[in-house]
């Protein structure tokens, strides 16, 4: 589902920018490790800040990044185009994503599958893209921060069969990426962190 108007102002500008570059990439890179050489992919780029992350921070050498809304396709094409042949960015549905089997090393989620109606392909294609050994590295918003009244009166998500952390855990584990650590939640619970890693 895209963005309504409200969300894509609040993503669209510095403050969700440092959020990301000073508390979710230093923690996701203490979880997961750097992928130094790597090809990666991320799901629901938005503007593309997340790409930066990826080759800047992670050190991988090759990010794909796909977004259901061609603007923020337009936006994330404009921010990493400095980087050349190691960025690319299409649109793209992560419940059907246009790549091989076992196709990257890791798949990165900031904040995106809370917005697909049926919750459980974008992690099925997410298994199905990762390589053996290959890592899922998520930041994801739960059900209970969905059902406050802040967020249903100003941004717009699927309503019916929402996850809380242990749905979203169970399911990766029916996938084939259990978690290695731990889970860590953040404000108050209603966001959630980890990495999963994708048996043989
Ligand atoms: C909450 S925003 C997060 C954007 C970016 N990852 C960030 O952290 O700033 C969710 C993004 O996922 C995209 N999106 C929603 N459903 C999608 C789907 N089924 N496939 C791909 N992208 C999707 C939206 O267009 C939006 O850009």
């Amino acid at each position: 589902m895209r963005l309504n108007p409200v969300e894509r102002m609040m993503l669209n500008n510095p403050a969700r920018r440092m959020v990301q570059r000073f508390y979710e990439a230093p923690l996701l890179l203490r979880m997961a490790g750097r992928l130094e050489g790597k090809r990666a992919l991320e799901i629901g780029c938005g503007q593309g800040f997340g790409m930066e992350i990826i080759l800047g921070k992670f050190g991988a050498a090759k990010v794909c990044g796909i977004d259901l809304d061609p603007k923020m396709v337009a936006r994330a094409k404009r921010r990493v185009s400095p980087h050349g042949s190691h960025a690319e960015v299409t649109v793209g549905d992560v419940s059907a994503i246009q790549a091989p089997n076992q196709s990257f090393d890791a798949v990165f989620d900031f904040g995106v599958i809370h917005h697909v109606p049926v919750w459980e392909d974008a992690v099925r294609e997410v298994g199905r893209v990762l390589k053996p050994g290959g890592i899922f590295v998520f930041e994801e918003v739960s059900k209970q921060a969905l059902e406050r009244w802040v967020y249903r009166a100003l941004f717009e998500h699927p309503k019916e069969n929402r996850f809380t952390a242990e749905d979203f855990v169970a399911a990766l584990e029916r996938n084939g990426m259990p978690l290695g650590g731990e889970v860590v939640h953040f404000v108050f619970g209603d966001f959630f962190a980890g990495v999963g890693r994708r048996t043989g």
